[in-house]
């Protein structure tokens, strides 16, 4: 049988990272695991518990309530992917609004609520064959992952991207606040103290500004068959 690995990919926001996971678990029939979805999820209960805003943050209380919530990924036969549970129910959609991107960074600082997400991570790749992307997989996840991604694009390219994401799905969004979302997102994400988003020393930087899918995806299905040979 050939050995399975694990595949970590970590990088700046809306740089396509799941689009590639999805493509490279159903190549080589690997569990993915989205993390940053683990960490919506957190956010959207926080929400609904109203335990954080825009100008609110209960970080004792939300602490508090951590062992009442319950994530858990169920495979979507039809769309190809697992798609978030909280508490049992599908989150899949509510958590991919602007409202929850605005908060989510602000969620992911905390430390308590990083242990919980690590540990139940670090479980789902016990056994390997795994594609898992986020912001800290390849540093503080699976620091032994056998290949590390690191994905970067101009701003701008990502919030295009994101920007026209949601305005498909018929939400109401201007391209400016996207474009400030991502660039504050980065931001906290890559200041805070606990897990800041930095590339790990063995990581492979790869920059698709100007890089449609395919050709990202053979560039990266070239890397993994050299792991695997
Ligand atoms: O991948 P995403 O954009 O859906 O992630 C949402 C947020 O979650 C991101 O801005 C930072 C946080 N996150 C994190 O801190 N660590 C991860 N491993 C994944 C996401």
């Amino acid at each position: 049988m050939k050995r399975k690995i694990t595949i970590a990919i970590d990088g700046f926001s809306s740089t396509g990272k799941s689009t590639i996971a999805k493509l490279l678990a159903k190549k080589y029939n690997y569990i993915y695991v989205d993390t940053g979805a683990m960490y919506r999820a957190v956010t959207y209960f926080a929400m609904k518990n109203k335990l954080v805003s825009k100008t609110v943050l209960k970080e004792e209380s939300l602490i508090l309530k951590l062992n009442d919530i319950k994530l858990t990924f169920k495979f979507n036969k039809i769309l190809g992917f697992a798609e978030m549970f909280l508490n049992n129910i599908n989150v899949e959609k509510e958590i991919r609004t602007l409202a929850v991107s605005q908060l989510v960074s602000k969620v992911a600082a905390i430390s308590e609520v990083r242990r919980k997400l690590v540990a139940e991570q670090q479980l789902m790749g016990i056994n390997g064959g795994l594609v898992m992307d986020g912001r800290d997989i390849g540093t503080v996840v699976f620091p032994d992952a056998e290949l590390k991604l690191f994905m970067t694009a101009s701003a701008d390219k990502r919030a295009t991207r994101r920007y026209k994401e949601l305005i498909d799905r018929g939400d109401m969004v201007s391209f400016e606040e996207i474009l400030f979302n991502v660039q504050e997102r980065d931001r906290i994400d890559s200041t805070r103290e606990d897990s800041p988003l930095i590339m790990a020393k063995d990581a492979i930087e790869f920059d698709n500004s100007d890089m449609g899918i395919d050709e990202q995806f053979e560039r990266i299905c070239a890397l993994v068959d050299r792991k695997l040979l």
